[in-house]
């Protein structure tokens, strides 16, 4: 995984992308808790399977060896969206499947202090890349954001992510305040080609 460099006359600070384990749950819980409202919170049964599920789909970023973000993914074997897939979310179907040609990104967090720095972008460049490198099955990238959050949603539209359904009350509890969700979704070629060409769209 690449380091990136420390800005000039700064004190030098090292960055770097690296596989989940299942030591590091509790960093991530905590990432989780600072970055999602109590509604969204997954918990520790969720992370421990993804991690065991798909651990090279898993990856967190450390900055002086400080865990600031993480990101989450398991592969999918959906040919087609609907509506109704997501309002039923069938275990068998919505889970990971090891020769799944969909990469579903679970989850996403770089934590409060260190945002608006890049450090989402270098995630999703740089470990998105590599989870494809690994995995040539892999056709597209998809996503469900909330609607009203609306740093991930420019976050994904600057990689290339076209929102393809609106989902109603897609996220939210029984007792809580249901926000609408959007499933996003961006091809292995366009991803990869505006990685490469270095290629930033505007939201
Ligand atoms: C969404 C989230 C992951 C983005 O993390 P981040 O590290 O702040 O993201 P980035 O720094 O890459 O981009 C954020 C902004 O910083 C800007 N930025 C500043 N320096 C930058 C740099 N060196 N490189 C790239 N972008 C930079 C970006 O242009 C972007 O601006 P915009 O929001 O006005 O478009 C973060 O806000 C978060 O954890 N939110 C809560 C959890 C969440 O909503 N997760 C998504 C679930 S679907």
């Amino acid at each position: 995984m690449p380091s990136m460099p420390s800005m000039q006359n700064a004190p030098a600070v090292s960055f770097r992308i690296r596989p989940v384990t299942l030591n590091d749950r509790n960093a991530i819980l905590q990432l989780e808790g600072l970055s999602f409202d109590p509604d969204a919170w997954e918990g520790e049964e969720i992370y421990s399977s993804r991690i065991e599920q798909f651990a090279a789909g898993c990856l967190l970023l450390e900055e002086s060896d400080e865990v600031v973000g993480f990101l989450t993914t398991e592969l999918w074997s959906v040919e087609h969206w609907t509506e109704e897939l997501f309002e039923e979310w069938p275990e068998e179907v919505c889970s990971h499947h090891a020769d799944g040609h969909s990469l579903y990104i679970s989850s996403i967090a770089v934590h409060p202090l260190h945002r608006n720095r890049g450090h989402a972008s270098v995630l999703l460049r740089e470990g998105l890349r590599s989870i494809l490198f690994k995995y040539e099955q892999i056709e597209q990238i998809i996503l469900t954001v909330a609607e009203s959050w609306h740093p991930a949603r420019r976050l994904y539209a600057r990689h290339g992510f076209e929102q393809r359904l609106l989902l109603r009350d897609f996220f939210g509890g029984n007792a809580l305040a249901h926000h609408d969700g959007i499933l996003m979704t961006v091809s292995r070629s366009r991803f990869l080609h505006l990685c490469e060409s270095n290629t930033v769209l505007h939201s």
